[in-house]
Order: C-alpha cells, then structure tokens, then sequence
C-alpha cells in the first residue's frame, strides 16, 4: 500500500515537474524573443512568491555544487505538504508556482547533515557569487565538552543565506553518542546584525534541539530536486516536542569540586548496571510508543552531576498516566524485567517496580489536574497513602549515559518540589514517607482492596 502511494505521488511530482520544465521553456522564448518583461502584452512583476522561488533555485544550486547533504525541515512548507494531494492536484491544473518551498514567510529551512559534510571555505565565496549575504552562527562543540574539559571546540551551527530580503535558513544538525541528531540555539554573537533575519520568528534556533535520524525521500517541489523526510507528519510530531537541554557540566564539575565522585569499585559497577538498566528500560517503552522522563534521584543526579548517584539504588522514571498501558508489565517480565511490586491503580496512585541486576526500576505515574501534577505512594505494612505535588511541567530531551532520554524541561523546579532548595547537598539518608517537601499524606487503602493496590513479589 505506502509503496503504490508512494509511485502515484511520485508520478504526479514528476508530471508536475515536467509542465513546470515546459513553461519555463516557453516563458523564455518568449522572454528573450520580445526583449523585455512583457509576456502577452503584460507588464510582469516579480511578486513575493518568484523572488522566493527565485531565491530557493539559487540555493539549491549551491547545494548540488558543495554537496550539502540538506533536507527541507520547514514547518510552514512541510504543513502544506502534509495537507497531501489535493494542493499536487491544485498545482498540475494551474499554471506552475512555487507552492511548497514559497510560503507566507520571508524565510524558509533547511537542515544540513554536519557529519555527512566537510566544511568548504568556497561555500562562502560561491554564495557571494551568487549574491547572497552569508551569515554563519557559530557555537561549541557539546560532543566534545564534559566535566573535565569545558572549552570545547567551535563548530558551525546555522548558516543564514539572505537574498532581496528573503532568507534561506540553514540548520546543521550533528550526530550525537545517543545516536540522534543534534542542532544547537542560535545565539548571535554581540557584533553581528540582529536584523540580518526574523530571528524571533525561525522554527529552529530559539532552542536546542534533539531529532531520531529521519528517513528521507527524493521528490521534486515547485520544480526543485528536495530531499523531505519520508513520514512528513510524524517529523512535524516530532519537531514540537524537541527541545533538547544540555548537562550543565560546568555546575556538576563544581558539585564535584565539593563533593568528590564516588570512584570505589562498588560505586562504578552500580553505574554500570544502572546504565544497562536505562537503555533496557527506554528500549521497552519506546517500543511501546510510551514515553517517559527522568524522575526522583535519577532525575536529580542528571541535573546535578551528569551522572547517575551511585548511592541511589534504583533509577526512577515518570510516565504520565495517560500513556499507561497494561502490557507494559508484560514487555518489561519480557526483558528479563520481573515485576517486583504495584502499588496503587490505574484510576489512581499507579506505581510499578520491576527488578534488575542488583537494580530496581521504579516507575511512577504521574496525574495531571488544573495547577499541580501529582504522583502517590504507598507504604505496604499500613496502607497509607502519599501523594507527591509537583508544579505542571512540559518534557525536553536530554542525554544521560549515552542515552536520549526525557526530563522535565522545568528541571529545577521539579527537582526543588521533590529535594527543597538544598537538593545541591548530598543527603544519604532519605526516607520517601517523610523526607520530600513535597509529600502529602493522602488517607488509606481500604482493607479490602489490598490484594489489588498493594502487590509484592
Ligand atoms: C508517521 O508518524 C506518525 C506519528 O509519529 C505515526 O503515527 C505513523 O504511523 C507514521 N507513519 C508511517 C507510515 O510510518
């Protein structure tokens, strides 16, 4: 079935090209034979759209010349053509126009494959040839900074081509030990030119951000060989929960200065194992299409340290309640993962552990109401209730352990809900039932639901 879509679209795209190749034959014979801007009597003016067109063309021919391994990654043009077949339709009756790489933006972008690409000091030159002003943001290396070295080379993050007002933007991604492809914040340096383009108003740039490698496709648009990612929906999907957030290594390097790493032997194979235990973990729900963040002492040991607390025993994730589904303990058992405790209900405090190698896994599910999300606990032996408050919190992408994984974009506020404002302070001994600031007693079980709301294994 995608592959007879596939062949139908194809086939359209090439007849549309086609019609476009033939009008653009006539346009110039008739443009060279009457020596002026006149077609049929008509005074033509290059409107918005052909100087776009226009614009984008030169652009292309850049491509093709450096071997630019770019792909459309425009949120305006990737909408409409995800819109599907009746704008192919519209555009085959009328006359050709630049309907997809020309939008109602003064700007349209492209990404480019840092790792498929060697940077050639001619791009800049050819493209004043070609009568573009070149703007290239530049940014440090986060693939070669951590803890121990901060600096970090400078590497290219975003080319800007500008062209009678018109801007084409060019986003480099880089592939990162998570194996995802990375693009980092446009920041502009103190003397560039703040007007060069619509900052403000750019789909990629005001935050760093975090893609799978998508599938791409070869297909022509308004007349233009453009790579486009094949599952169009599914990159737009994609592109709004993006934003990815560096480590602050800088602030773990000072945490460390404080408080030394734990180097002993059982520190580092408690590591070890909880690392194996993340990617198992992401694996499985991935799979599953759940998603999930960073929560408790692993959320806390990403923020503070870039790491994982060797004294914390367990790694802690969150899932939003939402997203629960009952073959999550099934895939889990599956993977080697045996459940080792359920506490609570799907309708309410929902909590799942399932055991590791001398690691468990705890999962908490998270409830959303107007201004608070919660998640609940429960103590077997009394079966009373707690419930944990955070303050509402959107999901970023972040890399733990060579790891793509969630955390709550708000992090410190999530981390001071859960620690209080000394969460920068090591703390050893911590109970669940008393020690968060943010734990609320919440009444008890009834007896006769604890064969449901309270399983150990
Ligand atoms: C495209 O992505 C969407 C959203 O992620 C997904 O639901 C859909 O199954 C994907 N389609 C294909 C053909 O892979």
């Amino acid at each position: 079935m995608p592959r007879i879509n596939k062949t139908a679209v194809l086939a359209l795209l090439t007849a549309t090209s086609s019609i476009f190749l033939l009008f653009q034959l006539y346009y110039y014979r008739q443009h060279v034979s009457q020596n002026g801007p006149h077609i049929f009597g008509r005074t033509v003016h290059l409107s918005g759209k052909d100087t776009q067109w226009k614009v984008v063309k030169k652009f292309m021919g850049l491509v093709h010349k450096y071997n630019l391994p770019v792909f459309l990654v425009d949120t305006a043009s990737l909408s409409i053509l995800s819109q599907g077949s009746m704008l192919l339709k519209d555009s085959l009756v009328k006359e050709p126009h630049c309907s997809f790489l020309c939008t109602n933006r003064d700007f349209v972008t492209f990404a480019l494959l840092g790792n498929l690409w060697k940077y050639d000091a001619g791009l800049v030159s050819a493209a004043e040839e070609k009568g573009f002003e070149l703007l290239e943001v530049r940014g440090k290396d986060p693939r070669l900074v951590s803890m121990d070295d901060l600096s970090g080379n400078e590497i290219p993050l975003h080319f800007l081509f500008r062209l009678d007002g018109y801007v084409v933007h060019a986003v480099v991604l880089y592939e990162r030990s998570g194996n995802y492809l990375w693009h980092g914040l446009l920041r502009l340096k103190p003397n560039m030119d703040r007007k060069f383009a619509p900052f403000r108003k750019l789909d990629y740039g005001q935050n760093a951000g975090a893609y799978d490698r998508p599938e791409l496709v070869l297909t022509t648009l308004d007349g233009l060989d453009v790579r486009i990612p094949r599952n169009i929906t599914g990159f737009l999907t994609e592109y709004s929960q993006a934003r990815f957030l560096e480590c602050r290594y800088r602030e773990a390097r000072s945490f460390f200065q404080l408080y030394p790493d734990d180097v002993s032997p059982e520190a580092m194979d408690f590591r070890m194992k909880a690392k194996a235990l993340l990617h198992l973990a992401a694996r499985t729900l991935t799979k599953l299409h759940v998603p999930f963040w960073l929560s408790s002492g692993t959320c806390l040991g990403w923020f503070r340290q870039c790491s994982i607390i060797p004294y914390s025993k367990d790694v802690d994730l969150g899932i939003w309640i939402k997203d629960y589904r009952p073959d999550i303990t099934q895939a889990f058992q599956k993977a080697g993962l045996p459940l080792k405790h359920k506490f609570g209900k799907v309708e309410d405090s929902l909590e799942l552990s399932f055991q590791g190698l001398d690691v468990k896994l705890d999962i908490f599910f998270f409830y959303e109401e107007t201004d608070i999300v919660w998640n609940g606990g429960t103590q077997v032996k009394s079966g009373k209730k707690f419930k944990y408050v955070f303050p509402p919190f959107s999901l970023c992408w972040a890399e733990l352990m060579d790891l793509k994984v969630r955390v709550p974009c708000e992090t410190v506020d999530y981390i001071i809900a859960n620690y209080g404002p000394t969460w920068d302070t090591p703390v050893k001994t911590w109970d669940w039932k008393s020690s968060p600031p943010n734990v609320q007693e919440n009444g008890v079980w009834p007896v006769q639901e604890w064969d449901e709301v309270i399983q150990v294994y």
